[in-house]
């Protein structure tokens, strides 16, 4: 079996993957090489794939238990841990001419707004758009790192509140029905959180965020803003292009992401989603 040959993609975020065929079990070997450089780079691209549903799911689970997402229109119809994120309407086979879901073109960390956030995300595009509808990343240990003595002293013991509601609202979607409400109730984490296998301090922020507990609110969102801007920086950022049959997967505790817009009515894209769960943020 050929061994997974690794290539970073920018001096900080990302490296590529050649070499593994992701419908099938990856020996010990090569998964063992996979893990380390998903620590290493934080984000693996691997190209060129052709997965099933179950094909997905078989590798995800690899690294963990999955997701069923509380927003239930989104789950695939036969394998629920799978996230259908696509602008194709099923029936009629034609875009919808809208952003199936805008919540994703704001940064975020994954499930951040659960009490066990996701450790992975795990993406596998099979129709992309040509132009548009990237997927940006912003290293959040680097972020921390370059924050000034005074602001990680002031940022040392503070929780934020995460809560789905708030962000999708925020970003134009409509209220979750209560149901919804009731299994996803906001929750609180730390603002900065230590990696559980690296041990770096990372910036734990997304626009799941409704407020920092215990602080006034427009001390509260001027500071988000803050830390925000200053995460997002170009020095922190690298923008992913996609090309269908691409499987990417990142670290939601050490980045943060968000999709790109894309002309919803002219360009097809059709993602499959599966997301690791990872530990309560220490
Ligand atoms: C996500 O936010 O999980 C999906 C990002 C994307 O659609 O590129």
């Amino acid at each position: 079996m050929t061994e997974p040959h690794i290539e970073a993609l920018s001096p900080t975020i990302g490296a590529r993957v050649d070499g593994v065929d992701l419908s099938r079990p990856l020996s010990d070997a090569a998964f063992a090489a996979v893990r380390a450089a998903f620590h290493r780079h934080m984000l693996l691209s691997f190209p060129a794939q052709r997965l099933d549903e179950a094909q997905q799911v078989a590798f995800s689970r690899r690294f963990g238990e999955l997701q069923v997402h509380v927003l239930d229109q989104y789950r695939h119809p036969q394998h629920p841990q799978i996230y259908v994120l696509s602008n194709v309407d099923r029936a009629t086979g034609r875009t919808i001419g809208h952003h199936p879901d805008k919540g994703t073109l704001t940064w975020h960390s994954d499930l951040s707004f659960q009490r066990r956030p996701a450790l992975a995300t795990i993406l596998y595009g099979i129709e992309t758009p040509t132009t548009g509808g990237e997927t940006q990343f912003a290293d959040m240990a680097a972020a921390y790192d370059a924050l000034d003595d005074a602001m990680k002293r002031r940022l040392a013991g503070l929780r934020a509140i995460h809560d789905l509601d708030y962000s999708r609202q925020r970003m134009g979607e409509p209220p979750m029905p209560e149901a919804q409400r009731r299994q996803s109730p906001p929750v609180d984490h730390p603002l900065v959180r230590t990696h559980p296998d690296t041990g770096r301090k990372l910036l734990y922020i997304s626009r799941h965020v409704s407020h920092i507990a215990e602080m006034p609110r427009d001390e509260s969102d001027a500071l988000l803003d803050e830390l925000m801007a200053h995460a997002t920086q170009p020095r922190f950022v690298f923008s992913y292009r996609w090309t269908q049959g691409d499987v990417l997967m990142w670290d939601n505790r050490s980045t943060i992401h968000r999709a790109t817009g894309y002309d919803t009515s002219a360009e097809r894209r059709v993602i499959h989603r599966t997301v690791v769960l990872g530990d309560v943020p220490v």
